[in-house]
């Protein structure tokens, strides 16, 4: 088992996937652990569609641009804030902000799960809003905020650099 540190440090983006299917009981850990994340007001204000049916894999992989490993990974996590929940409570700023940030948050938590699962995944922005909307009968009011499409690696990228700590960072 890796601390959480190296889970950290281990997570990569990967675009190359086996074609080895994943054990129900590692997904259904993986996301146990993203509706583990925190939520403005435990509301968990998003909804997660797991996208596994190879036809459903390549319309979502035409609406993401044609990235092609999004039709070749094995399964798609597709994290949709819902604006709706966050704003009974927290109005214009529930719907506007926390609905998104529960979802990211969400989806963030999945990809570490992944990892820890001995898997690997990459978070897909790149999407027609629309289009993953209509493929996944989505009702009207839920937007799609993250695709992470995940499954066992069939590379090992080189590691992405980062700027320094104190280019992000600053103390008062
Ligand atoms: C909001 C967001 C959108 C992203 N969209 C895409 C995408 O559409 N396609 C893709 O291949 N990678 C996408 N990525 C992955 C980034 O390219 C990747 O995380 C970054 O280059 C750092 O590399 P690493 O994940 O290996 O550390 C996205 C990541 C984030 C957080």
């Amino acid at each position: 088992m890796w601390d959480f540190f190296e889970t950290v440090r281990h997570r990569h983006s990967v675009r190359k996937y086996q074609q080895r299917g994943i054990e129900l009981e590692k997904l259904h850990a993986i996301l146990e652990m993203a509706c583990a994340a925190p939520s403005a007001g435990d509301l968990q204000a998003y909804h997660i569609v797991v996208v596994a049916r190879k036809q459903d894999r390549q319309a979502l992989c035409e609406a993401s641009d044609n990235q092609d490993f999004v039709a070749e990974a094995p399964i798609s996590l597709v994290f949709c804030a819902d604006p709706e929940r966050s704003a009974q409570k927290y109005g214009e700023r529930g719907a506007a902000l926390y609905a998104v940030q529960d979802a990211t948050i969400a989806a963030a938590y999945s990809q570490l799960a992944i990892v820890a699962a001995g898997m690997a995944s990459t978070w897909v922005g790149a999407f027609d809003e629309d289009k993953v909307r209509a493929l996944l009968e989505l009702r009207p009011s839920l937007i799609p905020v993250a695709v992470v499409s995940l499954g066992y690696p069939a590379e090992l990228p080189e590691p992405t650099p980062r700027m320094q700590l104190e280019e992000m960072v600053s103390y008062r």
